[in-house]
């Protein structure tokens, strides 16, 4: 079995001007000190505004860094977009996509997801991919079949790249994050047996889309607060490999504390 990494992310959304950012990156190098850059990775998704003034402060740093969104164009007329090279040249490494506060205030599907993760791909950014399903939806017991439903459409779309199938090695190096959209923000958080259960339905998944062994390699993160107080058990379970944590990564000590789970 592959030994990954853990990978703990914090997701800014839109938190952050350039003082903030500035304030709360030099509490958190401070903070992180002591963490062994071979023993976890540590990313941050400020806003775009802030990439370049966070990409300065953490040059000497093993933290890095990741965009919120792309477009999937590299240039043209897309008013208000940004698009993968240019991220690439602000110094990310990542970029979060089809996070569910996207799919449902601004109209990402399934489709568009796919196509920036093409992008993303062709730019040289590893795209950490978010998943999740509504209340209405786990109530109905539907979990399952709408996690797989959104993998497989980030993954594979035949019209977009019929030679998916043969290339597994495109998707190495890619993150699945599962977020439930009822954990979001609501500080009820999935239990680790809820969590488990569909990280382990995401690697079957990415497992029959891809190879056993890509499958192995592929971090999984939750996402859905994520607390100090809840980490641990989360981390415990098999198949959680990370965490994407949005409010508690707004505080150095809350998110050093996320990093430095037992
Ligand atoms: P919270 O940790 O604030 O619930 O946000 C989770 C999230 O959406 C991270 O992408």
């Amino acid at each position: 079995m592959a030994t990954r990494r853990p990978l703990l992310a914090g997701n800014w959304k839109m938190h952050g001007t350039r003082s903030e950012t500035e304030r709360l990156l030099s509490a958190l190098t401070q903070a992180l000190g002591g963490v062994n850059p071979a023993q976890r990775e540590i990313v941050v998704a400020p806003p775009f505004s802030a990439l370049e003034t966070a990409a300065r402060l953490l040059a000497d740093t093993p933290i890095r860094l990741a965009a919120q969104n792309l477009h999937w164009e590299p240039h043209g007329a897309f008013t208000g977009e940004v698009s993968g090279p240019m991220l690439k040249e602000a110094g990310c490494t990542y970029v979060i996509l089809g996070h569910s506060e996207r799919r449902q205030y601004f109209a990402e599907t399934d489709e568009s997801v796919a196509r920036k993760v093409r992008a993303a791909q062709r730019d040289g950014l590893l795209p950490i991919i978010c998943v999740g399903e509504s209340l209405e939806e786990r109530e109905s017991g539907a979990t399952l079949a709408v996690i797989d439903r959104q993998i497989r459409g980030a993954l594979q779309d035949p019209e977009l790249d019929p030679e998916l199938d043969q290339a597994p090695a495109a998707l190495t190096g890619l993150v699945i994050a599962y977020e439930p959209i009822w954990a979001i923000g609501t500080g009820r958080s999935a239990t680790p047996d809820q969590a488990q259960e569909v990280h382990a339905a995401i690697r079957a998944t990415l497992g029959s889309l891809t190879s056993p062994a890509t499958a192995d390699a592929t971090r999984l993160l939750y996402g859905g607060s994520v607390k100090p107080d809840t980490v641990d058990a989360l981390m415990a379970r098999p198949d959680i490999d990370g965490a994407l944590v949005g409010g508690a990564s707004l505080q150095a000590d809350s998110f050093a504390r996320i990093v430095n789970f037992r």
